[in-house]
């Protein structure tokens, strides 16, 4: 049987790879590019450097740097308001997850029209954007090479997912130069995101061959940088082997989907604001427990992969060392649980059964090598709260 691969038309990769951008955009045919970023990327001095390597080349840009976190249906109207207005002929989009998430939606409704809602999973996005080059400045994500965007409906606090090759980018640029400045939560929080990544591709239903290589190639590269990129920010070495490890995750996940953590963290995001990396951090060392045994022989290949048990080791010692690996990274990156985030038990219990379904829907958890129900989803969330009497 074969297997559907989307990927960007053009991949630039490595340090300096953003001085490409202006013959990538000529490369499009654009002429007219809209950069759609947050303000944060503005004050660390990126935009204004990308602008000028832009206007040498005789492309002048503008900057739309309204994109919030966790972007919403309603956040990303301004940014569409904005691209419709000057009739833009190519999007480049800079920043962490949420800046590209949100220019992958502005670029089809800037083309197609509607609201986001309409484009949410089943339906497969497969209609043709405004041309879009995603420079990504966490690793990360893999937003640059995914097909996938996550936008919140507010109404009803759902993080939607929306899916399909209208949603990849046609330009990914992967500069690690542009990750040094990220302060270490956010290292750890997207790094950790990226692990989640390449194990759930790896573990998926939907795992091919060519996922395989891509998600063991980003565990090895993730799993011994993953703390020494954390620890110290100037960690060249450690912060490149993240940033082509999280680009690999991306791949493998676009082609393979996520599974189980993702699922059921959209839900903790949209409620409780936690950022997306924590939640799957949160969650991550639960649901892996809850699936070995429907996947023990992947499971001891990412213990291997990452770095945490050899060969030597049998397949329950691997599975135990990487649960054991996964509780001492929440340690050592200091995730905290959901109490010390400060989400109300309350609210949480009124809600549970809710994010359960809401997970459930998205389609993630089908993926999963050991597909739960949702009373097994709702005693992995309270896992979270610990002393859970429940047993998945
Ligand atoms: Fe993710």
């Amino acid at each position: 049987m074969s297997i559907g691969v989307a990927l960007p038309r053009i991949m630039e990769i490595g340090a300096g790879a953003i001085n490409h951008l202006p013959s990538i955009v000529q490369s499009l045919g654009g002429s007219r590019p809209l950069i759609i970023t947050d303000k944060m990327m503005v004050q660390l001095g990126y935009i204004q450097q990308i602008q000028t390597l832009l206007s040498e080349e005789g492309l002048e840009a503008d900057v739309f740097d309204g994109t919030e976190p966790e972007p919403t249906a309603a956040s990303i109207e301004a940014g569409l308001a904005c691209m419709l207005d000057k009739k833009y002929d190519v999007i480049i989009a800079l920043g962490g997850g949420s800046p590209i998430d949100s220019a992958k939606a502005i670029a089809i409704l800037g083309k197609h029209g509607g609201n986001i809602r309409d484009y949410k999973f089943p339906r497969q996005v497969n209609e043709i954007g405004i041309p879009l080059i995603a420079i990504p400045t966490t690793a990360g994500t893999g937003s640059e090479v995914t097909r996938f965007t996550i936008i919140t409906d507010e109404k009803n606090d759902e993080k939607m997912l929306c899916a399909g090759i209208g949603f990849m980018p046609l330009a990914a640029i992967v500069d690690v130069n542009l990750t040094l400045s990220l302060p270490p939560r956010t290292t750890a929080d997207t790094g950790i995101d990226a692990l989640t990544h390449a194990i759930e591709a790896y573990v998926s239903q939907k795992a091919s061959p060519f996922s395989d290589s891509q998600a063991l190639s980003a565990m090895r590269l993730i799993g011994p940088h993953l703390k020494r990129a954390y620890t110290n920010g100037n960690d060249i070495e450690a912060r490149e082997a993240m940033m082509l490890g999280s680009t690999l995750a991306g791949v493998a996940f676009s082609t393979a989907s996520v599974a189980l953590v993702h699922g059921m963290s959209r839900p903790i995001g949209a409620f409780f604001h936690v950022p997306h990396g924590l939640s799957n951090a949160m969650l991550l060392p639960g649901v892996t427990a809850f699936s070995i045994p429907s996947a023990p022989e992947r499971y001891a290949d990412c213990a291997r992969a990452i770095g945490v048990a050899t060969t030597e080791d049998s397949r329950e010692q691997a599975n135990q060392k990487l649960l054991d690996a996964l509780e001492t990274f929440n340690r050592e990156l200091k995730v905290p649980t959901l109490a010390e985030f400060g989400a109300d038990k309350t609210r949480f219990d009124s809600l549970v059964e809710t994010m359960a379904k809401q997970a459930l829907a998205s389609g993630s958890p089908s993926n999963n090598p050991r597909v739960p129900s949702i009373e097994q989803m709702i005693a992995i969330y309270q896992q979270l709260w610990g002393n859970s009497q429940c047993q998945p």
